[in-house]
């Protein structure tokens, strides 16, 4: 992957990310123009707006997803997060698309909260910090308002026992060498990283009815891993649907950093605080001057504030088409793009934290006795 400069893993995105050529060595589809239309179909015409911009660009045997639904087999949501101390609006993507997708096709969602594998992979984290981090990332994911009676959201270390049969017949079907060729990793890393793909593996087989697991492109690993031995378990291999990556603030490049704080707007952040941070930090693709830009326009290709609009935060196709040829053109300054941003995303943080106030109600429900989590605590996976 080196000579392409970019790098994907679950671990580190870097350089400026190729989507078609990540398609290519990655070797998964992409999102067809009828599986848009069938989607678009299914949701009344309401297609989300992650679809239709092509940040949900890739997928594995979607087809079949929409195929088992036509055909009323159905087919269950998994998706996760590894906790750590405050979610940013990239982690969002995944969860704000996945509710999405409950709603349109009324399904079950397991969401798996990776405690575990937080403290194994950072020698300085304790259980303590995960644990903690756990309860505050899953108060963010309950406020993008999941169905409580339809959602599991569960801690590796509160859920282990459960699933640790399972958990242990897919461990055996993996060897040393293939988590080192998926995942890079040598001898000198931990023995629990080197298990712990087993664990992120066995959600997709919480059902036998066939998983779709919506999140970014980087956790591709791991269900390329399950669809080489699901089948020989009796389940099904999982489906897949890939966004990429919602860019830094400060550059096009990589993908939104927790440890660079000015790189990321927090779900926390106040007012003020994402204000400046996107009209101080946002990586323009303007030009030096008021004037060159009038002359100009901007580059919208490496322009961070305008690709926030486009991928998230103007779902509105008129505003947003009229912005683009604005902006490229040099009607529009980065000033104004910028103010337009700060807006838009003020809007959802005050929402999500309202949201959010009323999250510690409903805890429970989604972790252990909502209708859904209380089935998954009477059962042991095996
Ligand atoms: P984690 O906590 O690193 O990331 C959580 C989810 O957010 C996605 N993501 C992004 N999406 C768009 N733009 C970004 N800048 C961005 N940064 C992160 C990730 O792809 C992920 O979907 N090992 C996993 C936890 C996990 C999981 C899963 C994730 C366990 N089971 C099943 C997805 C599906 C992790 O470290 O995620």
């Amino acid at each position: 992957m080196q000579e392409d400069n970019f790098k994907v893993t679950p671990w580190e995105v870097s350089g400026r990310v190729d989507y078609k050529k990540l398609i290519q060595q990655f070797g998964t589809q992409k999102i067809s123009k009828s599986i848009l239309e069938e989607i678009s179909r299914i949701s009344q015409g309401r297609l989300h707006v992650m679809l239709r911009r092509d940040i949900f660009f890739s997928h594995r045997d979607l087809d079949l997803i929409l195929k088992d639904y036509r055909e009323k087999r159905g087919f269950f949501l998994y998706t996760g997060r590894a906790p750590s101390m405050g979610m940013h609006i990239g982690h969002l993507v995944p969860f704000l698309f996945t509710k999405w997708l409950q709603d349109v096709f009324n399904v079950n969602v397991y969401i798996e909260i990776t405690d575990d594998e937080k403290f194994m992979r950072n020698q300085e984290y304790t259980l303590k910090q995960t644990s903690e981090w756990a309860h505050q990332n899953i108060l963010d994911i309950i406020a993008v308002g999941f169905n409580p009676d339809k959602t599991f959201i569960f801690k590796d270390t509160e859920y282990i026992r459960n699933m640790y049969p399972l958990v242990t017949s897919i461990a055996k079907k993996l060897n040393f060498s293939q988590i080192k060729a998926t995942f890079g990793m040598d001898a000198s890393s931990n023995i629990g990283i080197l298990f712990y793909p087993a664990i992120q593996i066995f959600p997709t087989m919480f059902e036998k009815k066939r998983c779709l697991i919506p999140a970014a492109i980087d956790q591709d690993p791991y269900w390329r891993l399950q669809r080489d031995l699901a089948e020989s378990l009796g389940y099904y291999k999982a489906a897949e649907i890939h966004s990429k990556f919602l860019p830094p603030l400060a550059s096009s490049d990589g993908k939104m950093s927790s440890s660079i704080p000015e790189s990321a707007v927090y779900l926390s952040d106040p007012p003020k605080t994402v204000e400046k941070k996107i009209m101080k930090y946002a990586f323009s693709g303007g030009q030096a001057t008021t004037e060159l830009q009038r002359k100009l326009g901007a580059d919208l290709r490496v322009d961070v504030p305008y690709q926030w609009l486009y991928y998230i935060f103007e779902e509105n196709d008129g505003e947003m088409q009229k912005i683009t040829e604005d902006y490229s053109s040099g009607r529009m300054l980065t000033g104004e793009v910028k103010k337009i941003l700060a807006q838009k995303v003020n809007l959802l943080l005050e929402d999500h934290r309202k949201n959010r106030e009323k999250a510690e109600e409903n805890y429970t429900r989604f972790l252990y006795d909502g209708k859904l989590a209380k089935q998954m605590w009477e059962k042991i996976h095996s």
